[in-house]
């Protein structure tokens, strides 16, 4: 059967529209699922491929594994009775039948902060064995810009002379941008970058998703200034988190509320709100900022100056939120030695499943070297066990009798936490609140010792 870059405009068209064409997800976790959704709920006949068998298995028995994920369960619910999705662990049965083949695998860095793109690398080996000429490859990953062109063509085209890019396969990049918890909200309305090796592959590329996705495609002249656009975007958030981190250290220090700072600010038109917080965490932000990083270093430069302080700050706040409970429990004339401090949300954002880089285990590591007695309260993970600690299922025995909470991520439940409440609770009446959740001055009223980022108080 002739495979889409060898088809004509006519036949690449109705391929798309007639749902012809298979499309293969490699990696169907956070990002790759919902991708793969969306392909199958366009018509198009869409498998996903995973090395994680639990996974695999709960996709085919139509079990939705992102729970967090509104809106995606009706449509998982939807493509897998029309039969238009299935997954398997078996790459090379799923190439046999596709022309399009996407790569949503993880990017993760290593201890010392080096980007790790090992499994592209092994996907990108096992394309060189599988995939039937003629394909095209669309990598959804977030990559540093040139790892496409420079690492990860000649290890898809291998030495054998039997996969040529350009020629034998097509190869582009449309990153992925959308934020966990709300990826159908983001799929209907961030416009998507295009970026491919030729103009044949970018023009399937954009056909495409034009056929799946109703948001505007911008295309990009090449597939490493997609991968810039990506980065620089979050390496930008990054930053921001990193500037009001810093003068909420001031400000503390001063008397000067950073939430009335920042409430005050973002009146004027250009500029763009950031929150502080006990860190930055998640696949994304710490991982991007490295990556640029990274690319920094290989192209000689010492380091990218102003992203390498940027880091520093960010991974100094969850120490800091530390320092802010030593505080307060030296105003409350107790030790924190044997002293029970709740954790309120582990997630690394607010309203997902997700502990990936989180500031959470940081604080924690740092309670545990101070003989504090730690537990977790986090709603999407109850009764299990994260960081070495089994966590409560239940707010209220949680923090009941506890000396003092701290609050790491703001979820939903969190929102309206009552200072009369938490003091009738909590044996020291200590709040720390990394999030400025809390209203400061009905905490202090309530006879709480509360303390906050970047909440200075007279
Ligand atoms: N999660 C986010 O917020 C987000 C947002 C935008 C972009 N991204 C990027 O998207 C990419 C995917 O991230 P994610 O959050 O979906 O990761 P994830 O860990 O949730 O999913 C990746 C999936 O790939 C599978 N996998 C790993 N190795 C494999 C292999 N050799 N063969 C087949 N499957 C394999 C894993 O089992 C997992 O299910 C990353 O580059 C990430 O930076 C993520």
């Amino acid at each position: 059967m002739t495979k889409i870059m060898n088809m004509s405009e006519n036949e690449i068209v109705d391929s798309i529209q007639s749902g012809k064409l298979h499309v293969c997800v490699i990696g169907v976790g956070r990002i790759g699922l919902p991708t793969a959704i969306s392909f199958a709920n366009s018509g198009i006949t869409t498998i996903g491929v995973d090395i994680n068998s639990e996974l695999v298995n709960s996709i085919n028995s139509g079990d939705f594994p992102l729970k967090d994920e509104p809106g995606y369960d009706v449509l998982f619910d939807k493509v897998i009775k029309e039969g238009k999705l299935r997954a398997t662990t078996k790459i090379e049965e799923a190439l046999i039948h596709c022309d399009v083949v996407l790569l949503s695998l993880p990017t993760p860095m290593n201890e010392s902060h080096i980007p790790d793109y090992s499994t592209l690398k092994s996907v990108g080996n096992q394309l060189h064995d599988f995939l039937v000429p003629g394909s095209i490859v669309i990598v959804e990953s977030t990559v540093e810009p040139g790892f496409i062109e420079n690492e990860l063509i000649s290890t898809i085209e291998g030495n054998d002379g039997k996969l040529k890019a350009g020629k034998s396969f097509g190869i582009g990049v449309v990153p992925e941008t959308a934020n966990p918890g709300q990826i159908l909200n983001d799929f209907e309305r961030l416009p998507r970058l295009v970026g491919a090796t030729n103009d044949k592959s970018a023009d399937i590329i954009t056909k495409i998703y034009k056929h799946v996705f109703t948001v505007d495609l911008i295309p990009m002249p090449d597939c490493k200034t997609a991968n810039a656009v990506k980065l620089t975007t979050n390496v930008f958030r990054d930053l921001n988190i990193a500037f009001v981190n810093e003068l909420s250290l001031i400000f503390e220090r001063i008397g000067i509320d950073v939430m009335k700072v920042l409430e005050a600010a973002k009146t004027k038109y250009n500029f763009q709100v950031h929150y502080p917080g006990a860190g930055v965490g998640g696949p994304c932000l710490p991982i991007n900022s490295y990556q640029f990083i990274n690319l920094a270093k290989n192209t000689g430069f010492e380091t990218l100056k102003i992203v390498d302080i940027e880091r520093k700050i960010n991974e100094s706040m969850p120490q800091h939120t530390i320092d802010l409970l030593v505080e307060a429990f030296k105003e409350a004339g107790k030790s924190i030695t044997n002293s029970t401090v709740t954790i309120l949300g582990i997630s690394y954002k607010p309203d997902i499943k997700d502990i990936q880089l989180s500031p959470a285990e940081q604080v924690i590591n740092n309670l545990k070297n101070l003989n504090a007695k730690i537990r977790i309260y986090d709603p999407y993970f109850k009764n299990t066990e994260v960081f070495g600690l089994k966590t409560e299922d239940d707010y209220i025995s949680a923090i009941t009798d506890s000396d003092a909470i701290i609050l790491i991520t703001s979820h939903k439940e969190f929102h309206d936490l009552e200072p009369t409440f938490l003091r009738s609770k909590l044996s020291s009446g200590i709040v720390i609140d990394s999030r400025c959740t809390i209203d400061q001055h009905a905490a202090k009223k309530a006879g709480l010792i509360y303390r906050g980022i970047g909440r200075g108080h007279d």
